[in-house]
């Protein structure tokens, strides 16, 4: 898809309507996790040297659609100022007139956040009029939010249709990794997908078999494909009314040529406790009162060879109950052996959506991997071969 970046446009004394997700995790009234204020630093960077005036706006939360004082975007404010190093001022409404006296009040260079815009019904509804309100107060628009793509609301979707639009650095970013992961990659390509839900990947799956070379299933869903297979799975997580979607994928996937790594040993507990005691067994030996709950070391080596032999990874979900140890260890020396490959030159390893970032936090290696999305379920939509509306505005 061919975008306008910000290079193409004119910015001097330019009202720039940034769309950034600010929807940041907080504890206690403050932002407790800055990657995604950070994400949004290139863009307003390059706004602010070009002389435009920056006027972002976000939501926060799900309020829907009424004015919610404790998903207020305010406290977003002062880290993101001292992450910029220059002074953001607030608009307590992201339209109306206390919108348009800020945003008269900018000079070129300044940085204005406007309100949670989820605090109108406009906006989730991708009404006309609200988006219209939103658009007077710019001259263009840059869509930087690609984590909030997958939502065809009014500062996502509906604004690039009035304003020229354009796609901010991070958006491109997003974009450009995504591609190389499975829009055009390095053959062969393999996927890890993990976490606990068959029934909230199956688009995923069901697309992902169709696309790569080689596709490792992990985490709780693994269970639910073990048990597909005829093996016990004891007292484990397990959607058994799932067992004939999980045959047909399996089908897919030889249709296909994409060779599925389902885990061949696992480690079981009988319960989930920090430092419960944990024993490796051969698939389908799982006693009556045992819980899968990681990959067993045979099934990580086997991955990890498959990583060595590969030239792109994308990855989401982790291979085990990663936030409670010793569960967390498939995951681990899995994703350090992917950084590993990734640093050697070996592989482009992309990683994204739910609680991937994560785990790969708790493997200590965020930095080393190629590209970590920001984002949650746009990640998610977008491994499904989803159209993302958000994306899609961008490229009329
Ligand atoms: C996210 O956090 O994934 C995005 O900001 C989208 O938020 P939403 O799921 O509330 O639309």
């Amino acid at each position: 898809m061919a975008f306008q970046a910000l290079d193409d446009a004119e910015l001097a004394g330019k009202r720039a309507l940034v769309r950034v997700d600010f929807n940041v995790p907080m504890e206690a009234g403050e932002v407790s996790d800055d990657t995604r204020l950070r994400a949004a630093l290139p863009t307003i960077e390059k706004l602010r040297k070009g002389g435009a005036k920056t006027v972002l706006l976000a939501h926060f939360d799900r309020p829907k659609g009424k004015r919610v004082a404790s998903m207020s975007l305010k406290p977003v404010v002062a880290p993101l100022s001292a992450l910029l190093g220059a002074p953001v001022a607030f608009a307590e409404d992201s339209i109306g007139p206390a919108a348009r006296a800020a945003v008269n009040a900018l000079k070129p260079g300044d940085v204005l956040l406007l309100e949670n815009v989820r605090f109108h019904p406009g906006e989730e509804a991708n009404e006309r009029a609200f988006a219209n309100a939103l658009a007077a107060n710019g001259d263009l628009y840059v869509n930087d939010a690609f984590s909030a793509a997958h939502r065809a609301h009014a500062s996502t979707e509906g604004l690039a249709r009035l304003l020229p639009a354009y796609a901010g650095e991070q958006m491109r970013l997003e974009l450009s990794a995504l591609d190389a992961a499975l829009g055009r990659p390095e053959r062969p390509v393999m996927g890890i997908v993990g976490g606990s839900k068959v029934s909230t990947k199956l688009d995923l799956l069901q697309n992902l078999v169709t696309r790569l070379d080689k596709l490792a299933i992990g985490g709780g869903m693994a269970n639910t494909f073990l048990y597909a297979q005829g093996h016990d799975v004891g007292a484990s997580y397990c959607e058994k009314e799932l067992a004939d979607t999980a045959r047909d994928i399996i089908r897919l996937a030889g249709q296909n040529n994409c060779k599925l790594f389902l885990p061949i040993d696992i480690v079981v507990a009988e319960k989930l406790a920090p430092g419960a005691a944990a024993r490796v067994r051969d698939i389908g030996h799982v006693d009556d009162d045992e819980r899968i709950l990681d990959a067993g070391p045979e099934t990580v080596e086997r991955l990890c060879r498959a990583m060595s032999n590969s030239k792109t990874l994308i990855w989401n979900g982790p291979l085990g109950v990663f936030e409670v140890p010793p569960f967390d260890k498939g995951t681990v020396a899995a994703a350090r052996h992917a950084a590993r490959l990734v640093k050697a030159g070996k592989l482009v390893a992309v990683a994204g959506g739910g609680d991937t970032v994560a785990a790969l936090n708790a493997a200590g290696v965020v930095d080393d991997f190629t590209f970590v999305s920001t984002a949650g379920g746009a990640f998610l939509e977008w491994m499904e071969g989803k159209e993302l509306p958000g994306v899609a505005a961008l490229s009329r």
